[in-house]
C-alpha cells in the first residue's frame, strides 16, 4: 500500500468510499467499505500511519486533511448505517408477518383406540359393581398360565392354545395365552371374599387374519366367595353384556375348560340378525385350582369368565377386519372416539 501520505489520491479515494457507502445495500455492505477504508489494513489507516515520517511542518495539514477526509466518512458511515438498519429490520418484521385474517391449521387430535375405549367401559362397569382391578405380567410362568389352572403336564387341553414359549425352553416362561393365568396370583394375593378383574394383553401363534391376531386383549372376571353358583356368574355376564351393548340376551352352553367346572361358553343374541354369537369363556372355578391357591373348596366357591375385548369392540362398532384394530391408524380409531 501507499505508505506516502498523498492527498489527492486520498480525496480521490474518499470520493470513491462514498460512492460504496452510497450504494450500499446491507449493514455488510457497509461494514465491507468501512474495512477497505479505514480497517487496519484500509488505504486511509496506512496513509494516517506514514504521517509521522512526513517533515514536520508538513505534519500539521496531513492531520487536518485525514481528520476531514475521517470525518466525512464517519459523518456518511453512520447516516447510512441508520438508514440500512431500518430498512433491515423492517424486512425482519416483514419476514415475521402474522396474517391474522387467514384460515388456521387445527393442530391434528389423536384419538382412543377402540380397544381403550372398550377397556375403559370394562374397568366403569366393574368398579361401579365394587370389584377390584388388578393384572400379571405378560411373561409369565408356565405355573401360574398352566399348572395351577389345573392343566396337568401332557393334557391336549395345553394345545388348545398355540403358546409362544420364552427361551431357554427350561426357563417355563411363556407369553401368558390367558389373563386366567391373574387367577392363582389374585387369589394368592389377596383376602378373601375376592371380586377382581383383569384386563390385559395375550399372544397365541394365531396369524393375523380377519378375524385372529397373535396378540390380543382379554378381560378375566374372578369371583370367589362363600355360595357363589352359576345364578351369580350368569347375573354379571348379563350385566356386563347389557352395559356394553345397551341391552341383550345372554346364554350358558356346557364347554370345557381345565380350570373350571362346571364350564360353559357365554353367547349373545345379536340385535336384528337373532343370531347367536360366542362371547366368553366361563365357569365355576375348579377346586383344584382354588387348592393351588390355597383356598378350602369346601367352604368357598368361585366363578370366572374371561372375554375376549377385540371381539367386543368388533361386535360393538360393527368393524369387519382384525386389520383395521392393529394397523394403527388415527383416521380408524377418530370414527369411534375424539381423544377425550
Ligand atoms: N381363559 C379362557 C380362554 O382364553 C376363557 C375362560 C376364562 C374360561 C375364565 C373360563 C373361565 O379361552
Amino acid at each position: 500500500m501507499n505508505a506516502v501520505f498523498n492527498p489527492s489520491a486520498l480525496s480521490s479515494s474518499l470520493k470513491e468510499s462514498l460512492e460504496e457507502i452510497g450504494k450500499a445495500k446491507t449493514s455488510q455492505d457497509l461494514e465491507a467499505a468501512r474495512s477497505k477504508y479505514f480497517g487496519s489494513q484500509g488505504i486511509f489507516s496506512l496513509a494516517s500511519k506514514s504521517i509521522g515520517s512526513l517533515d514536520k511542518d508538513k505534519r500539521k495539514e496531513a492531520g487536518e486533511f485525514f481528520g476531514k477526509c475521517k470525518k466525512e466518512f464517519d459523518s456518511a458511515f453512520l447516516k447510512k448505517k441508520e438508514e440500512v438498519e431500518a430498512e433491515e429490520e423492517r424486512g425482519r418484521l416483514r419476514a415475521e408477518t402474522v396474517d391474522m385474517t387467514l384460515p388456521f391449521t387445527r393442530f391434528p387430535m389423536g384419538s382412543l383406540h377402540p380397544i381403550t375405549l372398550v377397556k375403559r367401559e370394562m374397568e366403569h362397569f366393574f368398579t361401579s359393581l365394587g370389584w377390584s382391578l388388578g393384572d400379571g405380567p405378560e411373561v409369565e410362568h408356565a405355573w401360574y398360565n398352566f399348572d395351577a389352572l389345573n392343566f396337568p403336564p401332557d393334557h391336549p387341553a395345553r394345545q388348545m392354545q398355540d403358546t409362544f414359549y420364552m427361551a431357554p425352553q427350561d426357563c417355563n416362561l411363556v407369553l401368558r395365552t390367558q389373563t386366567s393365568s391373574t387367577q392363582v396370583r389374585e387369589m394368592i394375593s389377596s383376602p378373601l371374599p375376592l371380586y377382581t378383574a383383569s384386563i390385559g394383553r395375550v399372544f397365541r401363534s394365531d396369524p393375523l387374519d380377519a378375524f385372529h391376531s397373535p396378540v390380543f386383549h382379554q378381560c378375566e372376571g374372578l369371583a370367589v366367595d362363600e355360595g357363589l353358583s352359576v345364578a351369580d356368574l350368569k347375573g354379571v355376564l348379563k350385566a356386563l353384556v347389557s352395559s356394553l351393548f345397551g341391552g341383550g340376551k345372554v346364554r350358558l352352553r356346557p364347554s370345557y375348560f381345565p380350570f373350571t367346572q362346571p364350564s360353559f361358553e357365554m353367547d349373545m343374541l345379536l340385535e336384528g340378525s337373532g343370531k347367536w354369537v360366542e362371547l366368553a369363556g366361563a365357569g365355576m372355578v375348579h377346586p383344584n385350582v382354588l387348592k393351588s391357591a390355597g383356598v378350602d373348596p369346601e367352604k368357598y366357591t368361585g366363578f370366572a369368565f374371561g372375554i375376549g375385548i377385540e371381539r367386543v369392540a368388533m361386535l360393538k362398532y360393527g368393524i369387519k377386519d382384525m386389520h383395521d384394530l392393529v394397523e394403527g391408524d388415527v383416521r380408524f380409531s377418530h370414527q369411534f372416539a375424539m381423544g377425550d
